[in-house]
């Protein structure tokens, strides 16, 4: 008796053993939460920028784009979905219809955004700031070329006003302001910007952290450097500097 229950015993174990495997048709994968992973490693860093630009010369990539993307290519307005042929603002062939190199005074581009009172982006819509709208203008006078080069960044250059604002300003503010707060998110001033930045949702989602929607959306994943200035300023506590 004791020899067929200790058989039967073994049977029914090989049969358990058997059957767990071929049920378990997936890998068993831990994943370890990819926000206690960052938190756990969140200090300051020290990027250099690599790839730069010639002094002077505008990157139409790293430049010119994101303030267009990001202020011009909205649904209903110069997307791809929108926006026929020539008014597609995502793309440098077709931003091209609307630019005539070293002339800006004849580039209906820079027009539309320079104009007094300002016809682009429309009312209410946050307008360009200065200096942006003087890239613009610089590189169309440079000839408007399909730069791809990176701007100087040193990831320890952290302050608010200097290189974290212009940062959000340049690739964020467009898509993300109180007329146009895609995601429900603004991020118009230092309060806004410095919420979402304690929330954690800042850096993942500029990271690329699985489960985040990518960011800036539409356009090139920021540097490894200007990643490394906005996580620095929030390691030191996401000041008003
Ligand atoms: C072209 C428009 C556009 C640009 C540019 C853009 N966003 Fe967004 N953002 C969106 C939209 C739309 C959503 C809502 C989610 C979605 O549809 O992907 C969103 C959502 C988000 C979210 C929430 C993501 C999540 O999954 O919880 C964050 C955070 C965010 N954006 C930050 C930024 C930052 C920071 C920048 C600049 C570096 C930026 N966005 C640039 C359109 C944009």
């Amino acid at each position: 008796m004791n020899n067929i229950h200790a058989s039967l015993f073994f049977v029914s174990l090989i049969v358990l053993i058997l059957g767990l495997g071929s049920c378990t048709t997936d890998p068993i994968v831990i994943e370890i939460p990819a926000e206690a992973e960052m938190e756990d490693s969140l200090s300051i860093i020290n990027i250099m920028e690599t790839d730069l630009c010639e002094t002077g010369v505008v990157s139409f990539e790293r430049e010119v784009l994101p303030i267009l993307v990001s202020s011009c290519a909205h649904a209903g307005c110069h997307d791809e979905a929108s926006a026929q042929g020539l008014k597609i603002l995502t793309e440098f062939e077709t931003i091209m219809y609307h630019v005539s190199p070293n002339e800006p005074t004849f580039s209906s581009l820079y027009l539309a955004v320079s104009s007094d009172p300002v016809y682009m982006p429309p009312s209410p819509r946050v307008p360009l700031n200065e200096g942006q709208i003087q890239r613009i203008e610089e590189w169309i006078i440079q000839g408007a070329e399909n730069t791809m080069c990176n701007t100087p960044c040193s990831s320890t250059d952290r302050s608010f006003n200097n290189d974290i604002f212009p940062l959000i300003q340049n690739h964020c503010i467009g898509c993300h302001q109180p007329n146009n707060a895609l995601g429900g998110i603004s991020l118009i001033d230092y309060e806004s910007i410095a919420n979402l930045a304690m929330s954690g949702d800042l850096l993942a989602a500029i990271s690329h952290e699985v489960g985040y929607s990518p960011m800036p959306k539409l356009l090139n994943k920021l540097t490894d450097c200007q990643i490394g200035q906005i996580q620095n300023w929030i390691v030191e506590g996401a000041q008003n500097n």
